[in-house]
């Protein structure tokens, strides 16, 4: 039994234009202390599938079909109550857009106190304790847990919102975007402390992020997101050193080198699917310099290649320089 696996997930949003079908059929295994680094463009359903394993949703999504496997349990036949017991204490989240994440009308310490208090059964004093810890380790002042989010600057909310998710030291941690709002210098001190933490505590942690530098830094296993599906995934290392996929080749190639003072960049060509009316087939083969007749009519399924998995039918052929 995998530590968690998605299976044959399936989710649209209902919208007045039709259904956006964000994530059209994700499978995914993850052992127990492995890091995810989850990449691809704007818009592929990334925070979907994130909000979906946490089963916090707007009211127009819809899943349609899959399974989330925890512990070999199924969270999407989980009640709500279930869910709520479940959220923060084992499997958590740092959220996109930090400013949502918290109250605006409570304490920023009270609300991570609050967080701990309702499943773990400790005093109050305790909590108030573990939360100076937790501002200490995300690298912000214990003296301002007294203070509410408008008091904090942007990254500094977005440090409150790592604390929050690492409160109850979670088995799982989904974190989606987690340093965007900060700077480079920042952004690499909290890289490394959630790192030491994840080996610490030995969690397991989906990494969400357009940063593929990050993600060849912090994690185990790289898998790539294209129109709502997972078109490959390896191993970082092989991953990065030969790419399977035309548009994982893509993501790579429009990575500006280090030392390229004139910093070029090389993006893909071409606008990525529309959601509400996928292309027929592979959904990048209207990108693709390799497309032919078959992927304009066939969906080319995850399959194993290389030691890794990769949704292309030509996979063996495409050269990588
Ligand atoms: N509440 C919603 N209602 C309708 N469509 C939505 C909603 N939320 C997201 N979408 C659409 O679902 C698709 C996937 O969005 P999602 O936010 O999961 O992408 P993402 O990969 O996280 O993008 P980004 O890198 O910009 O954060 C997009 O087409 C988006 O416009
Ligand atoms: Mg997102």
């Amino acid at each position: 039994m995998s530590f968690f696996e998605i299976q044959g997930l399936r989710m649209h949003y209902a919208t007045s234009r039709g259904r956006v079908k964000a994530i059209r059929g994700v499978d995914l295994k993850m052992d127990k202390g492995q890091a995810l680094g989850l990449a691809g463009e704007s818009g592929c359903g990334k925070t979907s599938l994130g909000l979906s394993i946490l089963r916090l949703l707007p009211n127009n999504a819809h899943i349609t079909r899959g399974r989330i496997l925890f512990h070999g349990e199924d969270l999407l036949r989980k009640s709500e109550e279930e869910m709520r017991r479940i959220r923060w204490k084992y499997i958590s989240m740092v959220f996109q857009s930090a400013m949502n994440a918290l109250n605006p009308v409570y304490r920023v310490g009270d609300q991570i106190v609050e967080a701990i208090l309702a499943h773990e059964d400790i005093t109050k004093d305790e909590a108030k304790e573990r939360v100076s810890e937790l501002f200490s380790l995300v690298g912000l002042d214990p003296g301002r847990a007294g203070q509410y989010p408008h008091e904090y600057s942007g990254g500094m909310r977005q440090r409150a919102v790592i604390a929050m998710a690492l409160a109850c030291h979670p088995e799982l941690l989904i974190a989606d975007e987690p340093t965007t709002a900060l700077d480079v210098i920042h952004q690499k001190q909290i890289i490394e402390k959630m790192d030491e933490l994840r080996e610490k505590l030995g969690m397991t942690m989906i990494y969400i992020t357009h940063d593929i530098a990050i993600i060849s830094e912090t994690c185990d296993v790289m898998a790539v997101m294209y129109g709502g599906k997972i078109v490959e995934s390896s191993k970082v290392r092989d991953l990065l050193r030969r790419p399977m996929h035309p548009y994982t080749q893509g993501l790579i190639r429009s990575i500006p080198p280090l030392h390229d003072s004139v910093g070029r960049l090389t993006s893909i060509e071409g606008e990525p699917p529309s959601l509400l009316s996928p292309p027929r087939g592979c959904s990048f083969n209207p990108r693709c310099a390799y497309s032919r007749d078959i992927c304009r009519t066939s969906e080319p399924p995850l399959r194993q290649l290389n030691g890794g998995l990769v949704a292309c039918h030509f996979a063996e052929e495409i050269p990588w320089p």
